[in-house]
Parts: structure tokens; C-alpha cells; sequence
């Protein structure tokens, strides 16, 4: 397993992160025993980075994750989140110090190496969408700053979603250490500058912006919820209903669209698109580290084979520019 920087934190995190969430859902609606063992193999394989979150099964990723830690015994890096709800809105800080309060009773821990704002940031506050503004997320960061000293939380970081302009100018500010970002096959502009027209939201290459300021980034919705695999069929432990980030206005057109990379696995550059996905964002190295969301182990054992592949060869990323020029011009 490859090791990279988590940005100026001085941790080193394995490029291939475990996704502790809801969409894939081992670690909120699993079984016991494939917790523990996809924790204890994704560990022999080398991740050490697990990313959760209070709203996680309501807490359940979080009591889970600690479960399985103190089970095997295991040394590994954990991040987790405070997603402000409305009613919290009104005392941010006593919110996110009550928040992570109750994040390290349930993963059953003193510290935690990295804790998340997950509410979106935008440039006013929008409770009902769970938006908050700037300057709240500001204070959120300060309180973070209050737990940091208290020896609670190692670093701080963002959720680099919401509003593009908002997300850059509090990545400009210098106040987190990491940002978690939306990039994969389908929406690549947190990593690269896309063609005019294009349809969905530009993160106007964030990635870049987080390692000008030395943050760190974690790559999330890799794999697109799924739809990247190009069918819609679902596991029974994933959340069947899925809500895209970043991309199309449903999971079904983003299935539609993931076809379109279908030349990579007919022309013989990978076996799957799930290959490809994982491929491509991990061979961005200045993305921190990759998480994939995973429903069983044996899409765990393909995460750690793909990962272990490398990049996309460079004719494959050459093709990719046509593709997206063709999302442009539809
Ligand atoms: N900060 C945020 O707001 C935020 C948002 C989203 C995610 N995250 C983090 O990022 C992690 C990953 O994101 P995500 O789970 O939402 O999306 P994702 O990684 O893009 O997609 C996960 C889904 O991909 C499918 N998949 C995985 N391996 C596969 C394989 N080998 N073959 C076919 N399908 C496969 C599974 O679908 P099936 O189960 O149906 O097979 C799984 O549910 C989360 O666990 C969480 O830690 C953070």
C-alpha cells in the first residue's frame, strides 16, 4: 500500500481510505462478524485511514467502527464529523464540542485524529439544506481549535462541498487542515479544469487549492454512490436510495453516463469501471487519500487490488478528455 501526506497534519495515510458510511453500509447495517474481519483485512492490507461520522446510521458507523478497533486491537487513524442540525445552529460551539463528546464516547476513544465539519459551506446560512455560511464555519473551526488543545481532536478539516466560490475562500482562509472533496470519472473538476458547458457543478480544481494552502484531501464519492459501476442493481447492505453528489440530478442518469467509460474495460486498459474509477482518483497524487464506500468484503478486496494497480495508464487518461468534452457539448 502506497502512503501519502494528509496534507500538513504529519500524518501519512494510506492511499486507499476505508469508507465507514451509510451508502455502502458494512459498518452501520452489517453483520457483526464481516465488520471485524473487513476491519481486520482492510489493516493486514495497509489502510489506516477509516472516515465516519456522527449522522452515520445516527451513530451506529461510529459504535461500530469502535466495536471492531477495540476488538482487534488496532492502531489506525480515524476521522470523523459534526454535521450541525438546524436546531444547533443558534450555539455552534457548544454544539460541535457536544457533538464530539458524543463521537468519542461511541467509538469508545479520548481522541480522535481528525474531525469534519460535514455541513456543506455556502455564503449565507441554509438551514433547510443543512447549508451553513462562512462565518459559521468559522466558529465551528475555532471550537474544533478549543477540542484540539484539549488533546480531543489531532487536526481539523472541512467538507469541500456546498457553493464553489464559499468552499474556496474558507479553504483560502488557512483555518483547516484537510478537506474532504467530491471527484471521480464523472465529475473530475476538484482535479482539472473541464470544458466549457460542462453539466454539473466545477469545484474549479480545489484539490489544487487545498495543496497551495498544505491541506490535505480525501476523496470521496469515488465510485459516484455506486453508479460508476454502470448498473443499478445495489447490495443489500447499501442504502437503496441514494442522492448524487456532484453529478446528475438522479443515481439512475449517473448509471447511464458511467456506460460512457465502458471503452476502458472494451479496449482492454482495465476489467472493470469500478477499476477504472478507483484508478483514476487514486492516481491524482495530490488527493491525500481515496475512500471507497463498501457494502461487503469482496468489493473491499477489489478496492485493495485496484488501488494497488497504480494510475490509469496515460493513453486510458488521454481518451478521458473526449469523453467529458462530449458531457460538454450534449
Ligand atoms: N463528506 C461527505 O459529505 C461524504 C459524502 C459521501 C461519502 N463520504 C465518505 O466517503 C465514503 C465513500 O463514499 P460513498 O460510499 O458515499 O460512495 P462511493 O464510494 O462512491 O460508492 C460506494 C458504493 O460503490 C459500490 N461499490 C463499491 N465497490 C464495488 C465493487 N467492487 N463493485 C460494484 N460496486 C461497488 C457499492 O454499491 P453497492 O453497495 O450497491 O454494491 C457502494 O455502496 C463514505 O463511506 C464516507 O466515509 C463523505
Amino acid at each position: 500500500m502506497e502512503y501519502r501526506q494528509l496534507g500538513r497534519t504529519g500524518l501519512r495515510v494510506s492511499a486507499l481510505g476505508f469508507g465507514c458510511g451509510s451508502v455502502g453500509g458494512l459498518l452501520v447495517r452489517g453483520d457483526h462478524k464481516d465488520m471485524v474481519e473487513a476491519v481486520a483485512r482492510a489493516i493486514e492490507s495497509g489502510i489506516n485511514y477509516f472516515d465516519t461520522a456522527r449522522s452515520y446510521g445516527s451513530g451506529r458507523s461510529e459504535t461500530n467502527l469502535g466495536i471492531a478497533v477495540r476488538e482487534l486491537g488496532a492502531e489506525l487513524l480515524i476521522g470523523t464529523k459534526v454535521d450541525l442540525r438546524t436546531e444547533e445552529m443558534h450555539d455552534i460551539e457548544g454544539s460541535v464540542i457536544a457533538s464530539v463528546e458524543g463521537s468519542l464516547k461511541r467509538l469508545g476513544r479520548d481522541r480522535v485524529d481528525l474531525i469534519q465539519l460535514h455541513n456543506p459551506i455556502a455564503s449565507q446560512r441554509r438551514p433547510e439544506r443543512g447549508w451553513v455560511s462562512v462565518d459559521d464555519a468559522e466558529t465551528a473551526l475555532q471550537a474544533f481549535e478549543k477540542l484540539k488543545a484539549q488533546g480531543k481532536v489531532g487536526h481539523c478539516g472541512i467538507n469541500g462541498l456546498g457553493e464553489t466560490p464559499a468552499i474556496h475562500r474558507f479553504i483560502a482562509a488557512g483555518l483547516a487542515d484537510t478537506t474532504q472533496t467530491a471527484y471521480n470519472l464523472l465529475n473530475p473538476s476538484a482535479g482539472q479544469r473541464v470544458p466549457r458547458g460542462f453539466p454539473f457543478q466545477d469545484y474549479e480544481q480545489l484539490i489544487d487549492r487545498a495543496v497551495e494552502m498544505q491541506m490535505g484531501t480525501i476523496a470521496i464519492r469515488v465510485l459516484a454512490a455506486g453508479a460508476l459501476s454502470g448498473s443499478m442493481a445495489r447490495h443489500r447492505t447499501a442504502a437503496q436510495g441514494v442522492g448524487p453528489i456532484g453529478t446528475s440530478a438522479s443515481y439512475a442518469e449517473d448509471v447511464v453516463l458511467a456506460r460512457r467509460f465502458s471503452f476502458l474495460v472494451d479496449e482492454g486498459y482495465v476489467d472493470s469501471l469500478i477499476e477504472a474509477a478507483i484508478r483514476f482518483v487514486i492516481g491524482n497524487t495530490a488527493v491525500s487519500t481515496t475512500l471507497v464506500g463498501l457494502s461487503n468484503m469482496a468489493q473491499l478486496e477489489l478496492a485493495i487490488s485496484f488501488a494497488n494497480k497504480g494510475p490509469l495508464p496515460a493513453e486510458a487518461l488521454d481518451h478521458l478528455n473526449g469523453i467529458w468534452a462530449n458531457l460538454a457539448t450534449d
